[in-house]
């Protein structure tokens, strides 16, 4: 499949071709970035954060109005026990360290997921810093913890059950806006780009009712070695295209 690492580097917001609203991005290949090093994966999490900094700036200065990261999937629990506790203790870190920025630039911290499973401290950091930035009109910064798209389907499912069984809802009402309206996504601009690094072509369960009309670009690039050139980049391949949302 193709990449756009043959692309030209933009230094600056690429002119004339459309900036993407919404951008999500699959942040994927920390642990081969730090095996190709010979260290371990810690330290490919700690450059995925460093990146996660960068990236967050550049889509700033570009004018993205959101952007979502794949930071932790409802499957990462998976992992050994070990990592889940590194990958928590980073997501700590970024929010001690980086909150004040994010303040400061009037960027409105959102997460979707069902982050209420991690431990009742992070719980109550990761509400702090909604709520500080809530007073905030700038840019949004979403972060996917514990997201799994088809339990946030099941949720909208459900929801719209029990406002069917409690009749403030006709099943003939039902449609794709208040399918929609039930998402951890409502009231995020809709998804116009979805990169994944690190070569790996799928989706693994993110933003699969948002991605039906998103451009999708996978790149070869390992997440940490994802530059601002290189979203510069994936914004000017989505200005090249056309989008026909199923029309001519
Ligand atoms: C995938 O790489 C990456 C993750 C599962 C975690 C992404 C997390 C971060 C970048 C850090 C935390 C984020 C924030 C916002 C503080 P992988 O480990 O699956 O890589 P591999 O496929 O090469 O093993």
């Amino acid at each position: 499949m193709r990449t756009v690492s043959s692309a030209p580097i933009l230094s600056a917001v690429p002119g004339g071709g459309a900036i993407p609203r919404h951008v999500a991005i699959i942040m994927d290949g920390n642990g081969r970035w730090a095996k190709q090093r010979h260290l371990p994966r810690l330290a490919g999490h700690k450059a995925g954060v460093d990146a996660v900094r960068k990236v967050t700036r550049a889509a700033r200065a570009m004018g993205i109005e959101a952007l979502t990261l794949y930071a932790f999937s409802s499957e990462n629990w998976r992992r050994p026990e070990e990592e889940v506790s590194d990958l928590m203790g980073l997501l700590r870190i970024f929010i001690r360290s980086d909150l004040d920025e994010l303040a400061r630039e009037n960027v409105r911290l959102r997460v979707i997921g069902d982050y209420r499973r991690f431990a009742p401290d992070l719980v109550a950091m990761v509400d702090g810093a909604i709520a500080r930035t809530a007073g905030n009109d700038g840019p949004i910064l979403a972060i996917a913890l514990n997201y799994g798209a088809q339990a946030e389907l099941v949720g909208a499912a459900r929801q719209l059950a029990e406002d069917v069984r409690a009749g403030r809802m006709d099943p003939s009402a039902i449609d794709a806006g208040a399918i929609e309206a039930r998402l951890d996504t409502h009231d995020l601009p809709p998804l116009d780009l979805l990169i994944r690094t690190s070569g790996e072509h799928r989706l693994s369960n993110f933003l699969l009712w948002q991605a039906a009309y998103a451009e999708l670009l996978f790149v070869e690039t390992l997440w940490p070695d994802f530059s601002p050139a290189e979203l510069a980049e994936a914004v000017a391949a989505f200005g090249r295209r056309q989008r026909r949302y199923g029309g001519l």
